[in-house]
């Protein structure tokens, strides 16, 4: 495994002719990583892991200085996952001053996890195509987790007609069904009880979604149930979707377990509402504060 900045990196991709996989990181790598290492393997012949903090996804008040960087640690499971190079340059290589031209999220920048974070998404964005810049890669892997990150990089692809092939790998989660996350070790043991209602939320918003195709499939339509309720499709399956989410997610926070930052039915494409007679892929994305620690779902749906 090779290890190097920006003159390095040229100097190996110049020497290569194979498939080349990326899996852009931030570093503190965890198994999550890995298994995104694992598939970039599976996809190509050589896998190159980038590791950069870049400062400018970070805002003015959030950690970009006490963000950690174990190294030494990172490249041990670099190599343990097979990556060929590990792409980490300075800051000073990456931005040797402040970049005037960037890239724009745009409205899909501006809302959910970006309406906290004005200029978060732009950051990411301006980075990752540097990274597909620099690095040229055949196929990109990323995780389903960070989906609004997943969408921006997709339509990013799209609209700059980068030729790569991008890779969503599905959340990972814990045995109880939390979503597996760096965030989740500030959750104390009845923190991560409290946090099950997201996984909760998501299981009885699928359950929605597949009784109404069962019942769509068999021919007998109609509302599922009697009244309205969690799952009274009548003012359309989106609405009864996120209404049985919010069924369990409204509770918890009435009970002071967590306080929801949202929990909409979206298209995937476009990160819009989905309308009532909305057909095709949809995300339902859920975010949650549980004793402090702000977490993130999501599970996408087909309608
Ligand atoms: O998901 C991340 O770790 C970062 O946002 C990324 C894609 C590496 C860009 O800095």
């Amino acid at each position: 495994m090779e290890v190097g900045g920006i003159q390095a990196l040229r100097r190996w991709r110049a020497e290569q002719s194979g498939r080349v996989g990326l899996v852009p990181t931030m570093g503190a790598l965890h198994s999550g990583h890995q298994a995104l290492m694992t598939r970039a393997r599976a996809e190509s012949d050589l896998v190159v892991a980038s590791i950069f903090v870049n400062p400018l996804q970070f805002g003015a008040d959030e950690d970009f200085v006490q963000y950690p960087r174990p190294i030494e640690e990172d490249l041990g499971k670099c190599e343990e996952a097979g990556v060929d190079f590990v792409f980490a340059p300075a800051l000073a290589e990456m931005y040797p001053s402040a970049p005037e031209v960037r890239v724009v999220a745009g409205r899909m920048g501006a809302v959910f996890e970006g309406a906290a974070r004005p200029g978060h998404f732009d950051g990411v964005l301006t980075v990752v195509a540097k990274l597909f810049t620099l690095i040229a890669p055949d196929v990109t892997v990323f995780g389903l987790k960070d989906i609004q990150q997943f969408v921006l990089v997709k339509r990013m692809i799209a609209d700059l007609n980068f030729d790569i092939e991008l890779i969503g790998l599905p959340v990972v989660r814990d045995a109880d069904g939390l979503a597996m996350s760096s965030r989740n070790e500030y959750l104390t043991g009845s923190d991560r009880e409290r946090a099950l209602a997201i996984p909760r939320a998501l299981d009885a918003a699928a359950e929605v979604a597949e009784r109404s195709r069962e019942t769509a499939e068999s021919g007998i339509g109609g509302s599922s149930d009697s009244g309205a309720g969690p799952s009274d499709v009548s003012a359309g399956l989106p609405a009864a979707v996120e209404a049985a989410a919010l069924a369990e997610l409204e509770p918890a926070a009435e009970r002071g377990d967590l306080e929801i930052v949202y929990c909409s039915l979206v298209e995937a494409a476009t990160l819009r509402p989905c309308p009532p007679d909305f057909t095709g892929p949809a995300l339902l994305l859920v975010s949650a504060t549980v004793g402090g620690t702000h977490l993130i779902d999501n599970l996408p749906l087909e309608f």
